[in-house]
């Protein structure tokens, strides 16, 4: 059975009677008249869709938790959706953290993720009593600590690791190998245990976390990553005879940005995950633990897509024709940061053949703010509307002001509605965390 990260479309997309996309219900050229574009279009059938889908390839192992990666696309009505989904978060900062907060997640199922997280954000993380905390370094240990103490709590944390596994993406989302900025390598776990032991009473060490890496196509290196934290777990209980019992497994799973990408099913990533933990916890003789996973642009990366309007063209003498829209790094930068390839239609003639290749440029003042190089279009015009594939996923999440432009608006579709979810920024917000001194004051 195939899975919605396999989908190189939002799953509700089809051409409609007026010739256009649909999504949702929903026609894109309508969408993109009522709310302008650049606009982020979100199918909640999709975010469903995916998040049952997870929650049935583990139904087997039924001590599985999923969080969902926040850092992917967080915004209320995600919480809300994923919430109602029986989903957790992962949040990585007090921002994350407040948003799910203020959607009424429940915190119990939360993790606070992250490699320098600040004393506040641990005192509100201990204040607002989420369920769990990844610790990744020794002065966090510290830090954290204190918090709970102060607090007269004793809080339940995972110990960060990097478990030395290697995956083939690119190499700025990559995390699991051993020279990495994020956890404690192997060779630090047992300081980091005897301190809690000894010293910290007010840290209660469950169990261990890893991630991987991210946009990942290969399977088996689920089943490793179980089989070391196991591994781990086994020779920490052995050696100081404290009992850990939860593993969070991080995230990763791919998605198809393109018609060549083959990324597996979340059944094949399940059953690496379940058939490692059959065989290796009686290898190591450790009981069969809770499991967490943390997936985000597989939850959330199909179901988005982004619209723009095309704008001016120009046809290098005896070179490549650019065509402009009215978007472009500011709101999507995985083109310009990782090299990351996408897939784009024309959302008011789908259907037109195409005819020449272009390079699709963004706005920004920027040779690099390229969105696609060499696609093949039909001719694009001014005016017409461009739609994006799979920016559900570190798209709005990773946007920005760059040359003071407005981040666009989000809209959730669903069975032919439309709602926004983010509204559109003004020139008013922008400015308005903008203070002259006096001094300078007109
Ligand atoms: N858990 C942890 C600890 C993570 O660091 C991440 C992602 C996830 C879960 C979720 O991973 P996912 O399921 O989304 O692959 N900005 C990059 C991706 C960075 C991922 C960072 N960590 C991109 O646009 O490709």
């Amino acid at each position: 059975m195939t899975t919605a990260n396999q989908s190189l479309k939002p799953l509700t997309t089809k051409i409609n009677e007026n010739g256009h996309i649909e999504i949702g219900g929903c026609d894109l050229v309508q969408l993109a008249e009522k709310y302008g574009t650049p606009l982020y279009v979100f199918d909640e059938q999709t975010i469903r869709t995916m998040a049952r889908q997870y929650k049935e390839a583990f139904k087997a192992y039924p001590k599985v938790s999923m969080l969902y990666a926040s850092k992917a696309f967080m915004t209320k009505s995600v919480v809300r959706i994923l919430d109602e989904e029986g989903f957790g978060f992962d949040v990585v900062s007090g921002g994350e953290l407040y948003t799910a907060y203020k959607a009424g997640a429940d915190l119990k199922k939360c993790l606070f993720n992250g490699n320098n997280k600040s004393y506040d954000e641990l005192q509100m993380t201990v204040e607002l009593g989420i369920g769990l905390i990844s610790v990744d370094n020794f002065l966090e240990l510290a830090l954290l600590n204190d918090v709970a103490k102060s607090n007269n709590k004793k809080v339940d944390i995972l110990l960060r690791v990097t478990p030395g596994i290697e995956c083939h993406t690119h190499e700025y989302i990559q995390t699991g190998h051993l020279d990495s900025k994020f956890g404690f390598d192997l060779t630090q776990t047992d300081d980091a245990v005897e301190l809690i032991q000894d010293e910290y009473k007010n840290l209660n060490l469950v169990g261990l976390h890893a991630h991987i890496g991210s946009q990942i196509f290969e399977t088996s290196i689920y089943y490793d990553e179980v089989e070391v934290l196991l591994k781990e777990m086994s020779r920490i209980k052995d050696k100081f005879g404290i009992v850990m019992t939860h593993i969070n497994l991080g995230g990763g799973l791919g998605i198809k940005y393109t018609e060549n990408d083959c990324p597996p099913s979340v059944n094949e990533i399940a059953e690496k995950i379940i058939s490692s933990v059959k065989e290796n916890a009686p290898k190591y003789n450790m009981e069969e633990p809770e499991i967490h996973i943390e997936p985000g642009r597989s939850i959330i990366g199909t179901s988005g897509v982004t619209l723009y309007t095309v704008g001016s063209s120009k046809q290098v003498p005896k070179g490549k024709k650019y065509v402009a829209v009215d978007g472009g790094m500011a709101d999507n930068p995985r083109p310009s940061l990782y090299q990351a390839v996408y897939t784009a239609e024309v959302a008011n003639r789908p259907d037109d053949e195409p005819v020449e290749t272009v390079t699709i440029a963004g706005r920004f003042c920027e040779s690099g703010d390229i969105l696609i190089k060499d696609i093949q279009m039909p001719e694009l015009k001014e005016g017409d509307i461009l739609c994006f594939y799979d920016t559900g996923a570190y798209g709005y999440s990773m946007s920005s002001n760059y040359n003071r432009v407005l981040k666009p608006a989000a809209v959730l579709v669903n069975n032919a509605q439309s709602d926004i979810i983010i509204n559109r920024e003004s020139y008013e917000h922008l400015v308005s965390l903008d203070v002259i001194p006096q001094r300078l004051e007109k």
